[in-house]
């Protein structure tokens, strides 16, 4: 499929997806948003692909949802065109997706990167969520899942006073898991992603999910879950092999890549 405002490129088990309006920092649009989740879809589905990095440009990642899209809507389209829900869809794709950001990741940018399953940061990053600069609030899940993420007081300040920051404080604080080098950024996150590929992709979806679950339910609920989910990989072969090539002292070989 032909793509206008994304780039896609398959290396090895890993499909680097990279957003690509540059004259607009990469803000999200409609257009945007269809054609990442046929991306993702497409590789989600894609049975030699096992791991996907979203990356954005040395500049921005993404600066927010587009605002001139948005400018001259009314409430009603904003209620009937339901703005921004297509978006859970891409908290559906099954297989994980790290985000590489540099630059700006800001509004819709810094809710997106908070979308994937884990986020490297370049040293030039800066994070924000400043809707409130023009009038409004977060609206692609800024206000719920950066306070998961931050914790209330963080998140409160970043959305009270549209402030940005950096890429030291947001590894301080959680919201990246490493911050790298600008220049090594995109073959960081695809060392990550070839690594996390080289897995049992059972066993990693399942891990996503169960991560993802602690965030939907209670902590005695998420514990059953992740046994079920723990007993359940005992039915795969890569259980047996992964234990055996531990026991026999070498590499293992997963058949379910
Ligand atoms: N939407 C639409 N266009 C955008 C944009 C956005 N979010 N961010 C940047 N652009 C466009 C600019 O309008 C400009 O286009 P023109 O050349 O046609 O004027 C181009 O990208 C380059 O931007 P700047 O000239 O502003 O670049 P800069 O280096 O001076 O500043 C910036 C960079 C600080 C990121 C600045 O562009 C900025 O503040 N952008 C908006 C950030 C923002 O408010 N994001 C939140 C959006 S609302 C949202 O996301 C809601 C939600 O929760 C889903």
């Amino acid at each position: 499929m032909a793509y206008e405002t994304i780039t896609v490129e398959t290396r090895g088990r890993v499909g680097l997806i990279t957003l690509n309006r540059p004259k607009a920092l990469n803000a999200l649009n409609g257009q945007v948003l269809s054609e990442l989740l046929a991306a993702t879809k497409a590789y989600d589905a894609d049975p030699e692909i096992s791991a996907m990095v979203l990356t954005g440009s040395e500049k921005a990642f993404a600066a927010g949802a587009d605002i001139k899209e948005m400018q001259s809507k009314s409430y009603l389209d904003m209620y009937l065109g339901d703005l921004f829900s297509g978006w859970e869809e891409f908290t559906r794709i099954r297989k994980p997706i790290i985000a590489a950001v540099a630059g700006y990741a800001l509004g819709g940018g810094c809710e997106l990167a908070m979308m994937c399953d884990f986020i490297i940061a370049a040293d030039t990053a800066k994070f924000g969520q400043p809707e409130i600069t023009l009038g409004v609030i977060p609206g692609m899940g800024g206000s719920q899942r950066l306070t998961r993420f931050v914790g209330k007081s963080k998140a409160m300040d970043m959305c009270l006073t549209g402030r940005m920051m950096d890429a030291a404080e947001a590894e301080r604080c959680g919201l990246v898991s490493r911050v790298v080098p600008a220049g090594e950024l995109v073959d960081e996150a695809l060392k990550a992603a070839e690594k996390i590929a080289s897995f049992s992709l059972p066993a990693v979806m399942m891990a996503k999910e169960a991560v993802n679950r602690s965030y939907e339910t209670t902590l005695a609920e998420g514990l059953r879950f992740e046994r079920r989910v723990f007993h359940s990989l005992f039915a795969f072969e890569d259980q047996k092999e992964g234990m055996a090539a531990f026991s026999e002292k070498r590499k293992p070989d997963f058949r379910n890549r």
